[in-house]
């Protein structure tokens, strides 16, 4: 596979989880990559993983909500492998807090990375695609979050739901220099996010134990298992390569450029057991224990993207193809 041969690639978040996936696939599928993350230590050892077959890959340190730093990043890429192609609008968090418990500075810290960080790397980004000339693909990172709320995530919700609306608006200004704008919305993924994302819940009394809440969500998912990155990067790397330049929405709302890829397994069918917590408890001992020890038989390569999690990258599927 070498459809993106040639093409210079950032992808913001790539130190770990998702980011790290896409990273590896666009490698794969002959990019050069830029490795832009808050921690640049892990951005660059991910790089040096990568760079065992050749000069593919640079680690950057960036936040991508400054804009400085943000120029800088594309910069340094620009320097390394001579142009910038693709830009994975991909880093994100989220700090969960019950309704009535959120906060401005919980608000406003999401919203800073999730929302405006993809605002202003999607502007740096368009302006080196357009000193170029020759077009570009940004592809952001929403969630099935952006269009389901979840009473423990509202502002995460909030800013996935921007990250959807970003994209179209970007799609649309920037359509005339031939650079597209797509989103992809992922439903579980196990990842070191659900990690950080379940010791904040346990703090909060929510649930009692790390596995409960991805437990929960992953219940809805009609495949029968959460996805890992891997299972997802295929997705991000058609809509980084020409494949996808005839994307573009159609639904209630209207039609237009700036489609968003749901990626969750059939996940939304059915309404996640959140609302039982945090009185009832959900799932015992016994059970998360069961789950956990499936998933290491199925699957005992992918424990280090989460050892905690990695129990429930691999249920077996309840369907077949
Ligand atoms: N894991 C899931 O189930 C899931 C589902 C839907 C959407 N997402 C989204 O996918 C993206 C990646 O999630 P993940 O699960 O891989 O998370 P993760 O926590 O494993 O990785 C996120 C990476 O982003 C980096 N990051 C955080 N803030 C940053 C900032 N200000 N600047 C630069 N880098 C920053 C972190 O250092 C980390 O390396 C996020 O946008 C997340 O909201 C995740």
């Amino acid at each position: 596979m070498s459809r993106l041969q040639g093409k210079v690639a950032i992808v913001t978040g790539g130190a770990q989880g998702i980011g790290e996936g896409i990273a590896s696939r666009l490698v794969q599928e002959g990019a050069k990559v830029a490795i832009a993350d808050l921690n640049g230590e892990k951005a660059k050892s991910v790089a040096d993983g990568l760079n065992r077959s050749g000069p593919n890959a640079i680690g950057i340190s960036v936040d991508v909500a400054n804009r400085a730093q943000v120029q800088a990043a594309i910069q340094e890429t620009v320097k390394s492998f001579g142009r910038l192609d693709i830009f994975f609008n991909n880093a994100g968090f989220n700090r969960p807090l019950p309704f009535m418990e959120v906060d401005e500075n919980n608000f406003n810290s999401i919203m800073r990375v999730n929302a405006w960080g993809v605002l202003v790397c999607t502007q740096e980004a368009a302006k080196q695609m357009m000193a170029q000339g020759e077009g570009g693909k940004i592809i952001n990172t929403a969630s099935i979050a952006g269009r389901q709320g979840y009473a423990e995530f509202a502002p995460y919700c909030a800013s996935k739901a921007s990250v959807i609306s970003l994209t179209q608006a970007a799609a649309r200004e920037f359509a005339k220099h031939k650079i597209t704008v797509n989103a992809f919305a992922p439903g579980v993924v196990v990842t070191p996010l659900w990690d950080g994302l379940e010791q904040d819940m346990i703090e909060k009394g929510v649930i009692k134990q790390k596995g409960e809440f991805i437990e929960s969500f992953s219940s809805s998912i009609l495949l029968g298992f959460p996805s890992t990155p891997k299972d997802i990067a295929g997705i991000a790397a058609f809509l980084a390569s020409a494949d996808s330049n005839w994307a573009g929405y159609h639904g209630g709302r209207g039609h237009g450029p700036g489609m968003t890829v749901y990626v969750h397994g059939g996940s939304l069918k059915r309404r996640p057991r959140t609302h039982r917590y945090p009185r009832n408890g959900a799932f015992s001992p016994r059970r998360l224990a069961s789950t956990r020890a499936a998933g290491r038989r199925r699957d005992p390569d992918d424990a280090s993207l989460c050892p905690d999690l990695v129990s429930l990258q691999r249920r077996p599927p309840k369907c077949s193809f």
